[in-house]
């Protein structure tokens, strides 16, 4: 067990849509988590060695057949507990505590006020608005325990045993929405559990790069880097750590963003230092996809000529011992004890780009603890520009999925040169990190128009940004009149091929964010 893990905080999961949320909240305040299986044994938590334990929200009534519960051991562990929620009912009901369902629930904003103004609610004005989302309700507190607060309509909002060692809120405290949220998270983890802020982005690296050392000793390590932030901010990372022993290679499939992978290959080489070789493959690529004009076909011929590039490149660069990937800690908790959420299903096919099970390597993933938004502190910390670091999601097929219909270096050529004017005007104003992706799509359908005194009869251009907080559903971002007024006019004015800007004013469902 390491110095940064140790004194961290367990959460089980009892399958609420905020349980990551809990996990960043907590880690924002420097402080590891870790999310487990709701059933997982006390002795196999004591081995995590946590300073505190949270139990997430989730779906279920603690009335119902299959309810999930957790190992009642820990209970009599001395490990100071805050439950939310449905983890507030468990608590409750397990202490000998009343829950009633009355049929009717409690969703978005309540005001509570508080009974008990120390501890958990310290410095916290009352009264203050939370968020709520639930059914059941504590109609009855355990013994020995008090309520801490009670919302405007009665319900039972916070309670805890006499030391404060065992809490629990009917609200979020992690929701943005709550307004002390942060706060009665920093109450719990440093006045009530004594939690030490040892979780930073430099720790992290310094014991990353003792790891990587450890795993890979005199081998060598092949590092896959796509022009996104994981893979470079891997790169980045290994190169700190075992320097040449690490080599980096970017296959450049021709429907990159404009000069993205010579801007990635300069970040890293020029300025880090790192072993990085760039592949132009675009001549194979786009000779396989000519004539090609069904999505999911785009996708195959991609996805599997990847893996032919890929095998061919490493083959010619003599033994390799070890592969890099950038895998986040989201995906090692979907493929693990929650399979089966939608989560899961609808990331299957987003494969194209990646590289299949049975290859013989064996698999560095410094990442897999991390959250999105923590490895962008960490590539910030080890010196990664700040475009790199910022830039929005792309996905494996590249322009191949943004441009409708058949490919041509043409079609490629337009769309890459109006992607980016779209792109510099977001960064002009502001705009570009409030939104979560943003991109162009090329419709090779012909309109008329003017310019001058000249007819014209262009493409037409799609643009979409949307607000998402994991890809995985999406709102259409509310972009200001002005800031369209200008992409459409500075477009249609200096890229040849396009005459017509139109905005996508589309969620996710019912779309999906790629158009193809
Ligand atoms: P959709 O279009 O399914 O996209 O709503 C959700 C997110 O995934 C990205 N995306 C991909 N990423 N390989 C990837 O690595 C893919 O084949 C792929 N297809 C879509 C998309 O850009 C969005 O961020």
């Amino acid at each position: 067990m390491s110095q940064l893990h140790k004194g961290g905080v367990v959460i089980l999961d009892f399958g609420s849509q905020y349980t990551q949320l809990i996990a960043r909240r907590v880690r924002e305040q420097n402080i590891f988590s870790e999310i487990l299986p709701p059933e997982i044994s006390l002795a196999e938590i004591l081995t995590k060695k946590p300073s505190a334990l949270i139990l997430s929200g989730g779906p279920s009534s603690i009335f119902g057949d299959e309810a999930p519960d957790f190992d009642s051991a820990i209970l009599d562990a001395a490990i100071p507990i805050l439950g939310i929620c449905y983890g507030l009912q468990l608590l409750a009901h397990h202490q000998g505590g009343e829950v009633e369902s009355i049929g009717q629930g409690e969703y978005g904003f309540a005001e509570i006020e508080f009974d008990d103004p120390s501890g958990l609610f310290s410095q916290i004005e009352s009264p203050s608005k939370v968020w709520m989302s639930h059914m059941d309700r504590v109609s009855k507190i355990p013994n020995g325990w008090h309520t801490l607060a009670h919302s405007s309509n009665g319900v039972i909002a916070a309670m805890a045993n006499e030391d404060q060692s065992r809490v629990a809120t009917q609200f979020h405290p992690e929701v943005a929405h709550t307004e002390a949220g942060k706060t009665i998270l920093h109450n719990f983890l440093f006045k009530i559990a004594n939690c030490t802020p040892t979780w930073t982005p430099g720790n992290f690296i310094d014991e990353q790069i003792d790891l990587i050392r450890k795993q890979v000793g005199t081998g060598k390590v092949l590092c896959g880097v796509s022009g996104g932030v994981d893979s470079t901010v891997v790169a980045a990372l290994l190169h700190k750590a075992i320097g040449e022993q690490s080599t980096a290679v970017l296959i450049d499939h021709g429907l990159l963003r404009k000069n993205e992978a010579q801007n990635c290959v300069n970040a890293l080489r020029s300025g880090l230092g790192v072993n990085i070789h760039c592949y132009d493959e675009s001549e194979i690529f786009l000779s396989q996809l000519a004539d090609v004009k069904d999505p999911e076909e785009k996708r195959k011929i991609i996805g599997n000529q990847f893996i032919y590039s890929f095998d061919r490149i490493s083959g010619e660069m003599g033994r390799m011992d070890f592969l890099a990937q950038g895998t986040l800690y989201p995906d090692v908790i979907e493929s693990g004890f929650s399979k089966g959420k939608t989560a899961h299903v609808i990331k299957s096919h987003h494969n194209v780009g990646g590289l299949p099970d049975d290859m013989e390597f064996e698999l560095v993933e410094p990442l897999r603890e991390l959250f999105k938004d923590e490895v962008r502190k960490v590539g910030r910390e080890l010196g990664l520009p700040e475009v790199l670091i910022e830039r929005h999601p792309f996905p494996g097929p590249g322009l191949a999925v943004r441009i409708m219909g058949e490919i041509t270096e043409e079609r490629i050529a337009i769309l890459q040169e109006a992607d980016q004017v779209y792109m510099r005007i977001l960064h002009e104003d502001g705009l570009y990190n409030e939104i979560w992706q943003a991109f162009s799509v090329l419709i090779p359908v012909k309109t008329v128009g003017v310019m001058g005194d000249q007819r014209t009869y262009e493409n037409l251009l799609g643009i979409r940004a949307i607000t998402s907080t994991d890809g995985m559903t999406a709102d259409w971002y509310r972009m200001p009149y002005d800031t369209l007024s200008k992409i459409s006019n500075r477009i249609v004015n200096s890229v040849r091929g396009i005459n017509r800007v139109v905005y996508d004013i589309t969620s996710k469902p019912p779309g999906t964010i790629e158009w193809e």
